[in-house]
């Protein structure tokens, strides 16, 4: 069987990326151009300025990755591209790069969701095992995913306001962390200890989720102690969010288990680097004697691998965009 070379673009936040992958398992180079130094000091993502960034790097992060690779475009068999969700104006430019390269040298053009490209990071580590749960838990996304075959998604549930990724970034800024303030949070959260009292979001019978509600209680809370004139452990109340908002994702993943016959987990997403939901889901995996996938971490967050990885399967199954291919900021998982 002949080898199969896939370039992946990812541009739907603020990574410019670009990867060739072999047979949806093998990196083979990887560029990342990410722009957070620029958006830290805005305190978030400014979309207008990340799309113009994406302009400037995105032919130079593609030379770059074929440089690596040592390969031409001759070399690949396909373009996948992230088409959404994301950034309107940054999805674009990945868009148009791969559609003009897809015409100018012929090669099948491949839309990829973006939350399937954080699933499919996964087989960059092993093969995808069916029937599956994948536990997708990003910055725009908290989801339960049954997965049967490839490429075959039926959500169990999903957050019913904001998602984990964007709760955690919101309470790193009220403790005073720098954007973005997951990774600092959740590094912190490991020098405290839970001594604050916070709820804990929808506890109820459905695989939905919710953290708007912890977010404002946190925001509460951190006002209540500053009038009080009681410094904030920021250590503690870190300690205090992470295990509730770890433990609202266990319960509805142990639900999941019990109520659906789970036997194969998979964690997708940027919130999969955080220290305290690898360590939980190890303990599950352990109490239930489950087969647990997690990417390493620079497999977590955006990259054009898991774009390149996912599109080796969409390849396979025959999927293939035209040219009136379009971005859309938001798009149910197919
Ligand atoms: O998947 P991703 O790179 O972008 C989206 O598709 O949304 O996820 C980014 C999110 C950010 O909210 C970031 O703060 C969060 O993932 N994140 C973390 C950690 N690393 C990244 N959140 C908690 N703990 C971490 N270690
Ligand atoms: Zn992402």
């Amino acid at each position: 069987m002949n080898d199969t070379y896939i370039l992946g673009i990812e541009s739907s936040c603020d990574e410019t990326s670009a990867s060739i992958v072999k047979n949806g398992t093998e990196e083979i180079s990887t560029i990342i151009s990410s722009q957070i130094d620029i958006h830290k000091n805005y305190g978030g993502v400014v979309p207008e300025i990340a799309s113009r960034h994406h302009v400037k790097n995105i032919s130079i992060v593609i030379e770059e990755c074929l440089n690596e690779a040592n390969m031409t475009m001759d070399d690949i068999d396909a373009i996948a591209v992230t088409y959404g969700p994301g950034l309107i104006g940054s999805l674009l430019i990945g868009l148009e790069a791969a559609k003009t390269l897809s015409f100018v040298y012929n090669k099948p053009l491949i839309p990829v969701h973006h939350i399937a490209g954080h699933i499919y990071a996964n087989s960059l580590v092993k093969p995808l095992t069916f029937p599956l749960l994948a536990v997708v838990v990003s910055g725009g996304h908290t989801e339960l995913v049954e997965m049967t075959e490839h490429y075959k998604f039926n959500k169990l549930g999903g957050t019913l306001d904001d998602a984990i990724g964007e709760c955690y970034d919101k309470v790193a800024r009220v403790i005073g962390l720098e954007y973005p303030g997951g990774p600092k949070l959740d590094k912190l959260a490991a020098e405290g200890n839970k001594t604050y009292k916070l709820p804990i979001p929808l506890r109820d019978d459905s695989y939905n989720f919710s953290f708007s509600g912890l977010k404002s209680a946190v925001i509460n809370l951190a006002h209540n102690e500053e009038q009080r004139g009681n410094p904030i452990r920021r250590e503690d109340l870190a300690a205090s969010f992470q295990d509730v908002a770890i433990s609202s994702v266990v319960s509805k993943v142990k639900k999941a288990i019990e109520e659906k016959n789970i036997k194969n987990i998979i964690v997708a997403g940027g919130v999969a680097a955080n220290k305290g939901l690898r360590t939980a889901m190890e303990e599950v995996a352990k109490e239930y004697d489950i087969d647990l996938s997690i990417p390493p971490i620079k497999y977590c967050t955006d990259n054009g691998t898991m774009i390149a990885a996912a599109g080796y399967y969409a390849y396979k199954e025959g999927r293939r965009a035209d040219l009136y291919l379009n971005s859309k900021s938001q798009d149910t998982l197919k």
